[in-house]
């Protein structure tokens, strides 16, 4: 992660929504006398970013929980008394599929607006059959209706819903709905890709995760997990047995967990939006993640409880300023790796031959000025698979 190759007077040669070639300006120029071109020249252009963590579809913002946490409420607090992903979850069964997409539309247009080109998306605020379903059928919409590469992500096992925890065996009962009637459902209509799973002390236990994360593998789907993000619970040795394709937030990651993830093939995901928000003093150890051999990758967290934020170019600021990551390191964690938690790393995240033709352009002249500015806003235009996405193309 500490190679990030910069070329200048560089030109990139895009055919069918495909990278086809990278090189000298001038050697394109001369091989490609008649292609329409787009002139780049003093900005910086670049990988799309690669967003692998979002939960893009909700209703209303919570901004009321931001003060109540600054007066010295907890996040697990403020939840446990009912607010919180429950509060989303009342919101979100009460809209309707055209609500919810009306919404979701342009909070993705924004996250694009900043660079990014591809955003897994996650469901997880219906938390019933058919308000999950609803929720994915969004992201299906969003789909046809973007220009974007959206990734559906089933989170049915994102809190255990507050009717579920009257009855002695209600939290069985839940667990067994995802598993009998909701995995089933979302695999038969090709849903998602993903299944995740809020695997934290006081949420979902790790046994529990074994089993819904277990049935979702036996419907094909691939795994991640919030994995140790508040509380230690060995979150992150699970999903590296489990050979889960992320395991995310490792905020509260054991030597043990960081150890089981730099001998897997599991990406860590770093979310450092969210602990800024959340006002906690302790970043996801990033720097012994790397040194270990981990893929570390960094994603938006954009949900209205702990990161509402669509500016996937300031998360960068923090890995480098909190996290302590090379811009290098930031910037490669934001698209190859990115890309990896995705299982997209052979197609998106690189600017090289056979990739897909998915591109951000920068109005910076060095790329150690995209951490720089932070919180504004420099991005110019994006492409997804050599279409003109946002901005001036
Ligand atoms: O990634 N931790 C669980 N899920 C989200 C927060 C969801 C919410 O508060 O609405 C997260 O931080
Ligand atoms: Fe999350």
């Amino acid at each position: 992660m500490q190679h990030l190759e910069v070329l200048t007077n560089a030109a990139v040669c895009v055919e069918d929504g495909r990278i086809a070639a990278v090189g000298p300006r001038e050697t394109l120029r001369a091989a490609h006398p008649d292609a329409p071109t787009v002139d780049c020249s003093g900005r910086v252009l670049m990988p799309g970013l690669v967003d692998s963590h979002t939960h893009g579809i909700f209703g209303k913002p919570r901004h009321e929980e931001q003060e109540l946490r600054a007066a010295g409420d907890g996040y697990m607090e403020i939840a446990r008394r009912g607010g919180g992903i429950h509060s989303s979850v009342r919101d979100v069964r009460a809209r309707s599929e055209d609500d919810l997409y009306a919404l979701a539309l342009p909070r993705l247009r924004r996250l694009a607006a900043h660079g990014t080109t591809t955003i897994e998306v996650k469901s997880g605020y219906g938390l019933t059959p058919d308000d999950e379903i609803k929720s994915l059928r969004v992201i299906r919409r969003l789909q046809q209706a973007l220009p974007l590469r959206l990734v559906p992500t089933f989170l049915g096992a994102h809190e255990i819903p507050l009717e579920y925890r009257g009855t002695p065996h209600a939290r069985e009962e839940y667990i067994a709905l995802i598993v009998d009637e909701m995995l089933p459902r979302v695999a038969a209509e090709r849903l998602a890709d993903f299944a995740d799973i809020f695997c934290e002390p006081g949420v979902y236990t790790t046994d529990e995760a074994r089993v819904i994360l277990g049935a979702a593998r036996r419907h094909g789907l691939q795994l991640k997990l919030h994995a140790d993000e508040l509380e230690t619970a060995g979150a992150a040795e699970l999903a590296a047995e489990l050979g889960a394709t992320s395991a995310d937030h490792l905020a509260a990651v054991s030597d043990g967990g960081i150890r089981a993830l730099a001998a897997a093939q599991t990406v860590a995901t770093l979310l450092p939006g969210t602990m800024l928000f959340l006002g906690r003093p302790k970043q996801a150890p990033a720097r012994a993640l790397i040194d270990a051999g981990a893929a570390v990758a960094l994603a938006s967290d954009f949900n209205p409880g702990t990161s509402p934020t669509v500016n996937f170019p300031l998360v960068l600021t923090l890995a480098v300023s909190q996290l302590r990551m090379s811009v290098a390191e930031a910037v490669l964690a934001a698209t190859v790796n990115g890309a990896a938690a995705l299982g997209l790393a052979a197609k998106v995240g690189q600017l090289a031959p056979g990739f897909s033709a998915d591109l951000a352009l920068y109005d910076i002249e060095d790329i150690r000025e995209l951490p720089y500015w932070y919180g504004d806003h420099r991005c110019h235009a994006t492409w997804v698979r050599g279409v003109a996405t946002h901005g001036a193309g």
